[in-house]
């Protein structure tokens, strides 16, 4: 008695990034005992086991399967760090749930493309599942939204939350240089992927806010309805003209509920320039989170690396070892549904258009008169020479419109027969 403290076997499958900090993590802290217990990593899985790794592993029993770790009878909890959205995490995860082991993860594919049937398993089985490494890295998103705001009616939640595509914007701003040459050498400093599809794509940070969307309203996650677009069309000079405006351009993951549907949107933005979205620059993360009691809350930090994001899984294996039993979600599983999802019609949206023209006579009017034929209103107006686009650029903004119609108004301007280019529509953030 008095002395007989629980040890928490782990098994660690995955010994990149993030999986490589944790074992580093609880190398430096032995007397780690959240909730009063000991975390002992027990066995660990990768894929090469002769590969030289920052952390020494020779005492802890390798696996070559994430699955035959997660089942082995000296695992109490299993952490999944391998990544992507099947494969051998998602199998390893199912292996640990179905033989009721309580798992952590910080896979946001997985849990944003198979979260319904995971939560399943987990509360088939009485375990929990765990995964506030996955949005947000090391600064909390989903205990805050899971938990802290559970009673909250949230209506929004709005922010950045890729840290690639926030560096390549903020660097293209800060040096002049295109996409293409800050993505170059986001690479070769390993700041981005080698194929960087899933960053620049949008689709990571559709992951994030797919899973925040099903947290803070009480729905499935639903990655496949979400509407995700990137930052590779992104130019130079969007980001000037749209500075000259007063806005900053922002990859924005955002989720609204919209009576009783919920969208789910990636796509750029412009922020306002004194906007704190508009200010997190660099990789860092933000969130803005509206609530109707609570009002706004705004949390920003880093979303990624092996240290912030090995303390929030550390966190969750304390979590873990107290023995919480909530929902996975905000509900059982059994009673997530998808959401409807929120019609065009229902959408207010504002937009920046970038235009070329050719330089003639009545160009400034025929635009004006299409925007008043369709009742779009226009918010502000500049025509400014800017180098290496050939013709001239005319920027506008407008108010908010319902989103069809201003579609269908930019699509009948870039028809019109002075447009050497096809219209830039990039929308300005409801934030
Ligand atoms: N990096 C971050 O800052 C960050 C932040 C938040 C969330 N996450 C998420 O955390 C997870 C891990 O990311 P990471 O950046 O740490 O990835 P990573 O550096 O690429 O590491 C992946 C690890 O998984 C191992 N692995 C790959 N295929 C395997 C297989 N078939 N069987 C067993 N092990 C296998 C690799 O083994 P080898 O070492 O032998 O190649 C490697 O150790 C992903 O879901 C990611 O989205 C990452």
């Amino acid at each position: 008695m008095g002395n007989d403290v629980k040890t928490w076997r782990v098994g660690v499958a995955g010994l990149g990034t993030v999986g490589g900090g944790l074992i580093k993590f609880l190398a430096e802290r032995p007397d780690y005992a959240p909730a009063g217990g000991r975390v002992q990593v027990t066995g660990v899985s990768a894929r090469s086991r002769s590969r030289k790794r920052d952390v020494d592993i020779s005492q802890l029993k390798w696996f070559d399967d994430p699955v035959a770790l997660a089942t082995a009878e000296d695992v109490d909890v299993f952490v999944e760090l391998v990544g992507g959205s099947d494969g051998p995490a998602k199998a390893a995860v199912e292996a640990a749930l179905r033989a009721g082991k309580p798992v952590v993860t910080a896979n946001k594919a997985l849990i944003a493309e198979h979260g319904r049937e995971l939560a399943e398993l987990a509360e088939q089985n009485g375990v929990p599942l765990l995964f506030e490494a996955a949005v947000m890295g090391g600064t909390p998103a989903v205990k805050m939204v899971r938990e802290a705001l559970v009673g909250e009616h949230l209506d929004s939640i709005a922010g950045i939350l890729n840290g690639t595509c926030n560096y390549i914007l903020t660097e293209m701003e800060g040096t002049g240089r295109s996409f293409a040459d800050v993505l170059a050498e986001a690479q070769r400093l390993g700041y981005a992927e080698a194929d960087p599809t899933m960053d620049v794509g949008g689709f990571d940070a559709a992951h994030k806010i797919t899973i925040l969307a099903a947290l803070a309203f009480g729905c499935a996650p639903n990655y496949a309805g979400a509407e995700i677009e990137g930052i590779e069309q992104i130019e130079l000079a969007d980001i000037r003209l749209a500075h000259d405006l007063g806005y900053r351009i922002k990859l924005i993951a955002s989720a609204e509920q919209i009576d009783g549907g919920v969208s789910v949107r990636v796509h750029p933005a412009l922020a306002p320039l004194n906007h704190p979205l508009a200010q997190a620059s660099g990789a860092l993360n933000a969130l803005f989170i509206e609530g109707r009691r609570v009002g706004r809350i705004f949390v920003q930090g880093p979303g990624a690396g092996a240290g912030p994001t090995a303390a929030a899984v550390a966190a969750d294996i304390a979590d873990v070892m107290t023995g919480a039993t909530r929902p996975v979600f905000q509900a059982m599983a059994s009673a997530l549904q998808v959401a409807p999802p929120v019609e065009g019609q229902q959408r207010q949206i504002r937009a920046y258009v970038r235009l070329l023209v050719k330089d003639e006579p009545g160009v400034i009017a025929a635009i004006s008169e299409t925007l008043a034929e369709e009742n779009v209103s226009i918010d502000s107006f500049l025509q400014k020479p800017v180098h290496d686009v050939g013709g001239t650029p005319i920027v506008l903004t407008t108010h908010a419109t319902p989103e069809p119609v201003l579609l269908r108004a930019i699509q009948r301007i870039g028809a019109l027969p002075h447009m050497l280019a096809a219209p830039r529509m990039i929308r300005i953030a409801r934030v």
